[in-house]
């Protein structure tokens, strides 16, 4: 059985403060700093700077959804001369742009380590990067906001595409009648189109990107959606808007027996660097990767992605509730090799600057 985080915990304790106390964020926090004792960063002046920001945000959404209005109708438009389907399978000849992504790594001192990836690509060193750890205990509260539902959990796949791509595993996947995997809800104004899942992780078990409560989780997967109103997710990826990337935490539970993930199984066919290979017999839904996880306590905030080109157009949406990994999980990750032929012991990047930035969490109806 799952066990219950501390997050879960914590994040419970601020949600009912919030029923009880006629829902102010002040008494949210107040509580579960109580709760957790003292906080040095809590009192008056920081108080000001949530209300603040916590009205920018709103400002913020408006903006959205005029933008989201103007491109839509411009997409409309495009969509009638260019409707050009995206197929994952077609291999084409890289971009200069992903060519010199290839030689970004995690290790501090490499000349394309973690603190040099702005010299890959400026945005890499911009103010609203990603990853960032997360404090619950000063979050927004949106209350009574649509549950994060993904639609086609249970679709079984045609096949799918394993892939090692140097720095991660990924798996895409390909349905029958061209169906695609969608979520909304949430912070979500509009269904998002799953283009690819994959992992980051950790040379032991604290691998997650993000960092909740002073916490890093063994690993974390990332479902990488594009806004539906793009056609494809390459038109998604140049737009403000275009991305949102759904991460879920896994625990690490030296206790858990269950069966391993179903996606241990691939991995000894990847392990080189850009190796790929197309599973049509065993395949399997969505849910059989995420299981039981449930999106009650979501956390969003605005960001970018967590390797080069670190564009920062990313929408960002972390369930706050575990799921379970087991130690010979992590260590078949970690035989998977990057471009260099070692190891990838660990491929989280450090926690970037949150620079103000306003994490909401979401309360369902
Ligand atoms: C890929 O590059 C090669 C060599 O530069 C070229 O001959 C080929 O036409 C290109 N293929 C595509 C699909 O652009
Ligand atoms: C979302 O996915 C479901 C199930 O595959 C599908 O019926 C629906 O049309 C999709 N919506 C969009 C906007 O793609
Ligand atoms: C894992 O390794 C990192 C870096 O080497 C270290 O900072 C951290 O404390 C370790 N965590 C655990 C749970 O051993
Ligand atoms: C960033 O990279 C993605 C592919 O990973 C690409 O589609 C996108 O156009 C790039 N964005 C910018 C602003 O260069």
């Amino acid at each position: 059985m799952r066990r219950l985080s501390a997050i879960t915990i914590l994040f419970t304790f601020a949600i009912i403060s919030i029923n009880i106390d006629s829902g102010s964020l002040e008494e949210a926090s107040s509580y579960s700093n109580h709760f957790r004792g003292s906080h040095q960063g809590y009192h008056y002046p920081q108080k000001y700077k949530k209300f603040e920001s916590r009205s920018n945000e709103i400002v913020a959404e408006d903006a959205f959804h005029k933008l989201f209005n103007e491109i839509k109708t411009q997409q409309k438009l495009k969509t009638a001369t260019s409707y050009n389907n995206r197929d994952i399978f077609i291999n084409r000849n890289k971009t200069r742009d992903e060519e010199s992504q290839l030689e970004f790594s995690y290790n501090e001192n490499d000349r394309y380590g973690p603190p040099r990836w702005k010299d890959i690509n400026a945005q890499c060193g911009g103010r609203n990067q990603s990853p960032i750890a997360i404090d619950t205990g000063f979050v927004a509260v949106r209350e009574n906001a649509q549950e994060l539902i993904i639609d086609g959990v249970d679709l079984v796949p045609q096949s799918m595409k394993v892939e090692n791509n140097g720095h991660s595993l990924k798996l895409s996947f390909k349905y029958q009648n061209d169906q695609k995997i969608n979520i909304s809800g949430g912070p979500l104004k509009n269904p998002f189109i799953l283009d690819n899942i994959h992992f980051h992780w950790g040379s032991n078990t604290s691998g997650s990107e993000h960092v909740i409560n002073d916490q890093r989780y063994a690993a974390e997967l990332h479902m990488v959606t594009y806004n539906s109103i793009f056609e494809t997710f390459e038109m998604a990826s140049q737009d403000p808007m275009g991305l949102a990337v759904l991460g879920i935490l896994y625990e690490y539970d030296k206790l858990y027996t269950g069966k391993d993930n179903p996606w241990v199984k691939f991995i000894t066919k990847v392990i080189k660097a850009h190796s790929t290979y197309t599973e049509t017999n065993w395949v399997f839904p969505i849910r059989d990767i995420i299981k039981d996880v449930d999106f009650r306590g979501l956390l969003s905030y605005r960001g970018s992605l967590t390797t080069p080109n670190c564009s920062e157009n990313v929408l960002w949406m972390l369930s706050t509730r575990p799921i379970v990994i087991k130690q010979n999980e992590l260590v078949e990750l970690r035989k998977l090799r990057n471009d260099k032929g070692r190891r990838i012991i660990h491929n989280y990047r450090p926690l970037q600057d949150t620079n103000g930035r306003t994490v909401t969490a979401y309360k369902y109806k």
